[in-house]
């Protein structure tokens, strides 16, 4: 007999182990405790639409789903319902439309599973709606505050990892040096573990805007030491010294050339050394494929976290990992500031320790 019926959706930019969090709830909730699970497809937009996309869960459609990259159910990052943008280019709030929605299809609440954005949407509608929410935080940027990790970091981690190595063979034929760009606009978390992991020579990071002849020095000296070639992983948010007030000033850096991080940064070295330079943009490589082993632990502890609150009750609330527990926090504090490479975060100390050029 069904006690429970609730929505589950996936918002803002996938990360493998999406479906590895549908699969654990789906498992728990359909399977061991007889609700019914309402998959709504494209985050809030499965919702709002005529006809609805809403799609029933169970065990036997959940199938496979631990392996999967993506998500079944869809995303986007253009489907927020306070403000949402029409095919005419205007912009409405439809959030009453979609709580009325909810109300209509009999949904207790709704387990929405997004970065930061979509955790900040999953707030508002409790806050103004009324309607129950659970958050289940996801990212590759590893960027949310509340949480230790996020699943689908270590997948792009060993995407980014694997890079490295194979750019390390071919640099050190060619005696080039290589530069690698990774995802992470405002947090350099993936560039700083790839980085680490894969034996680099510099990092740049958002964080710390870098000093070009740091780098330089740094190539130079490698080469007095016979070794003819240099890694550099670049976050696609890192910029110069000064590149801010570069920009205010009209000169041109990344962000106002439209270029990328490391297009900027070979553009730099190109001036100042003599050797070879390429780039490469590693791109939306990071984010496809399926999880590695530790995504989908934490994706299915994650899913059960989730599914379990629901069960208890206890609505507005995301879970998280904090010291290897699996617990939660109120949605509003989940939804604040990103968690970004602080100075003090261990790795960079590790980092310079093993020698890696931060750039400061
Ligand atoms: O998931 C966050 C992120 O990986 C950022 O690092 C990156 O800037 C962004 O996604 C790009 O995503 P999209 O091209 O899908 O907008």
């Amino acid at each position: 007999m069904s006690t429970h019926r609730i929505g589950i959706l996936t918002g803002g930019g996938d990360a493998p182990g999406l479906n590895a969090v549908i699969r654990a709830v789906t498992k728990f909730g359909v399977g061991g405790h007889h609700w019914q699970l309402v998959g709504v497809e494209d985050a809030f937009n499965g919702l709002l639409d005529a006809p609805r996309r809403l799609v029933e869960l169970s065990p036997q459609t959940c199938r496979g789903l631990l392996t999967r990259g993506g998500t079944v159910l869809g995303t986007t990052n253009r489907g927020d319902p306070f403000a949402w943008m029409g095919e005419d280019g205007v912009v409405r709030d439809r959030s009453a439309e979609l709580a009325a929605a909810i109300a209509d299809e009999g949904l207790e609440g709704l387990i929405v599973i997004g970065g930061d954005g979509t955790q900040r949407i999953g707030a508002r509608l409790m806050r103004e709606h009324g309607i129950p929410v659970v958050g289940v935080p996801k990212t590759i940027d590893n960027d949310l505050a509340a949480t230790d990790f996020t699943f689908g970091f270590w997948s792009a981690v060993e995407v980014a990892t694997e890079a490295l190595d194979r750019l390390h063979t071919t640099a050190e034929a060619h005696d080039r040096v290589m530069l690698l760009e990774v995802m992470g606009r405002d947090a350099g978390w993936i560039a700083l573990y790839a980085g680490v992991a894969g034996g680099a020579d510099c990092i740049a990071i958002p964080e710390i805007p870098y000093d070009v002849d740091r780098y330089v020095r740094k190539i130079n000296e490698r080469a007095m030491r016979g070794r003819h070639f240099t890694l550099i992983v670049v976050a696609e948010g890192a910029t110069p010294i000064g590149a801010h007030q570069a920009a205010a000033d009209g000169v041109i850096t990344n962000r106002v050339q439209g270029g990328s991080a490391s297009a900027v940064l070979a553009a730099l070295l190109g001036e100042r050394i003599r050797g070879e330079l390429r780039t490469t943009v590693l791109g939306h490589l990071q984010r496809g494929g399926g999880p590695v082993p530790f995504d989908r632990v934490l994706a299915t502890r994650m899913g059960v976290k989730a599914a379990e609150l629901v069960r208890d009750g206890r609505w507005g609330q995301m879970v998280c990992l904090q010291n290897n527990e699996m617990v939660s926090v109120p949605l509003d504090d989940a939804a604040g500031a990103p968690r970004r490479v602080g100075p003090m975060e261990p790795l960079l100390a590790t980092a310079r320790n093993v020698g890696i050029e931060l750039g400061a």
